[in-house]
């Protein structure tokens, strides 16, 4: 599978979100990653579906939405209609995980399930039937700018393996202190997909800070 790069628009500047949006996907990156914090399921409180809304027409690239909140059937229909391409919910936060995930391929959208790093990936067998992409946090989510856990590793090697023997093509995403020098090992474990915040938006040379995921 071709490596995707996800800006993680957490990092950028709100004062612009246009001008960021245009920076990032003239560096060459493939998706926007768009992270919703609901001070429950994590400290932070981000930003939402209106934002969303309002930035989508644009957005060129596929809208990859990171749902970090309790119980998020309530809301991944509004998230759909904002014009998400993938909504990804953690296995944590939801009460029933099947009924998640159907909802999301019912509304169109591309499932992902993503794991806390206190998270086993055996949870994901039971779902790996309905998941489009596995999201390993190589942080603990609630905020950008952390250091990379590099005992997340194996976690990363296990979800590519259950991907593989499930014959079905589901990307392998890592989130969380990914930069130059963690992206070839993620990349070696098996990830695809890598969310960058800090180390995109902090770079001089935009395209470069692209290009050095890859
Ligand atoms: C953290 C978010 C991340 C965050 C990553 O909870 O899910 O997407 O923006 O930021 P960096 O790349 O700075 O670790
Ligand atoms: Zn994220």
């Amino acid at each position: 599978m071709d490596t995707i790069v996800a800006a993680s628009l957490l990092s950028a500047d709100f004062t612009c979100l246009g001008d960021e949006i245009q920076k990032i996907e003239q560096a060459g990156s493939d998706w926007l990653h768009f992270d919703v914090m609901d001070g429950l399921f994590v400290n932070n409180i981000s930003f939402g579906q209106p934002v969303l809304k309002s930035i989508r027409s644009a957005v060129k690239m596929p809208v990859d939405v990171h749902l970090m909140i309790n119980d998020p059937i309530r809301y991944v229909a509004d998230y759909a209609a904002a014009g998400a391409d993938y909504i990804t919910v953690h296995y944590e936060a939801c009460e029933d995980v099947d009924a998640v995930l159907d909802r999301i391929h019912e509304l169109g959208c591309k499932t992902g399930l993503a794991l806390r790093p206190a998270t086993e990936a055996a949870v994901l067998a039971p779902f790996i039937g309905k998941l489009d992409m596995i999201l390993v946090m190589t942080v603990e989510p609630g905020f950008g700018g952390q250091s990379f856990n590099e005992d997340m590793l194996p976690k990363i090697a296990q979800a590519k393996q259950l991907a593989e023997e499930s014959g079905r093509e589901v990307r392998i995403e890592v989130d969380g202190g990914i930069n130059a020098e963690t992206a070839p090992l993620v990349r070696k474990y098996g990830a695809d997909t890598l969310v960058s915040g800090s180390y995109l938006f902090k770079a001089h040379d935009l395209k470069a800070a692209v290009d050095s995921l890859k």
